[in-house]
């Protein structure tokens, strides 16, 4: 492993001129659901098997860091003024990793806004969005710390390396559409250290694919998804998971390149089950999902056994996501009133789709929802 793929400069830790006092840096960075799913960890963040996934385009996080001289050697980091924040631990644990690697941090306090454009505690994995765009606010803010210039998408390629130490599907966030995580046989420049993007080889037909987020539990995960990895070093279907995961990567690499959407979405509802088998055969046998989730499930295949095209894949939680062509999107948002949302909380679902990617947030409007 290469100790760091960062700009060299930035992991000096001489930097000429004197230091601005206040910097403020600001990221809009979405939520990937992945298709192929990254379940489980070598030391050093590393997966055990290749992950791919789409990136959303409405359900993200808005960062806002506020970087002030302060104090050497201390790491202070205030998120939305909240003291209990419950991502405190997370991006503490990761700003002394960013410390380590990139000197410069260490003058400043951190005091960061964020938010997200879906409800608080939807049981959405926020820490994808989170995490990349808290990345890219420190980075973008250390560039200009030391007056050095860092074009996209070498910081997105230095953000993706950075964020998966995180949290390991942070890294997939950095690019917009489809992204692979970790090395395979099936994409020579494919790395366990950060995460490529593959778009040039998918078949138009899917740049469009759509994923509606049916919230079925707003409950908080009893189960955190570090928890969930670590249940993997000594699960004892450890070994066939990993043979798995790299033939339904391959698999789903080929129906994505033909366009074949009924392998793409049987290859997502497959690996969405064998996570949450996996979960439910490992020490302790967590069930993560719902009722609700169950019944989703059945009604989505009793839709496609009557022709509509639609699929489903769940992360490590009760939420399904329908994935579907946008062709069909008016007959698919007609089966999910009628059908699917009384086994929503409150009704509630999310619209939403493959996307772009980051944008940093003085090139956008701040949405109305995105109160600091
Ligand atoms: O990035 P983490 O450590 O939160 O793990 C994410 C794991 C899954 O969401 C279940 C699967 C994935 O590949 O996103």
């Amino acid at each position: 492993m290469t100790r760091s793929s960062f700009t060299e400069e930035l992991t000096s830790a001489s930097y000429p001129g004197r230091l601005p006092g206040q910097i403020v840096s600001g990221w809009q960075s979405p939520s990937n659901i992945a298709l192929i799913k990254y379940w489980g960890k070598r030391p050093g963040q590393l997966p055990i098997s290749p992950s791919l996934s789409m990136t959303l385009e409405n359900a993200y996080t808005q960062t806002i860091l506020t970087a002030t001289l302060g104090d050497s050697g201390r790491s202070n980091l205030i998120i939305n003024n909240d003291p209990a924040h419950p991502f405190l631990p997370k991006l503490n644990i990761f700003l002394n990793w960013m410390i380590a690697e990139i000197p410069v941090l260490k003058n400043y306090q951190f005091s960061v806004s964020t938010q997200n454009s879906f409800p608080h505690s939807t049981g959405i994995a926020s820490s994808a969005s989170g995490l990349s765009a808290f990345t890219l606010c420190l980075l973008s803010f250390a560039a200009e710390a030391i007056s050095l210039q860092i074009p996209q998408p070498h910081l997105m390629h230095q953000a993706s390396f950075a964020s998966r130490m995180g949290s390991g599907s942070a890294c997939r966030s950095l690019f917009g559409g489809f992204v692979v995580w970790g090395k395979t046989e099936e994409i020579s420049c494919a790395s366990d250290l950060e995460a490529l993007p593959i778009n040039e080889v998918i078949h138009p037909d899917l740049h469009s694919f759509q994923d509606a987020i049916l919230v079925i539990s707003r409950k908080p995960k009893i189960l955190s998804s570090s928890r969930g990895h670590e249940t993997m070093n000594s699960h004892p279907f450890v070994a066939g998971r990993i043979n798995q995961a790299k033939d339904h990567f391959s698999g789903m690499l080929k129906a994505l390149k033909t366009g074949d959407l009924e392998q793409v979405g049987w290859l997502a509802e497959a690996e969405a089950l064998s996570l949450h088998a996996l979960l439910m055969s490992s020490p302790g046998g967590a069930v993560l999902l719902e009722p609700g989730t169950l019944e989703v499930i059945q009604k989505i295949r009793g839709a496609r056994s009557h022709g509509l095209p639609v699929f489903f894949t769940l992360d490590a939680g009760p939420n399904v996501h329908l994935l579907y062509p946008e062709a069909d999107r008016i007959a698919v948002n007609t089966f999910i009133e009628a059908e699917l949302t009384p086994y929503c909380q409150d009704g509630f679902w999310i619209a939403d789709r493959c996307g772009e990617g980051p944008r940093e947030i003085r090139e956008i409007s701040l949405s109305t929802t995105f109160q600091v």
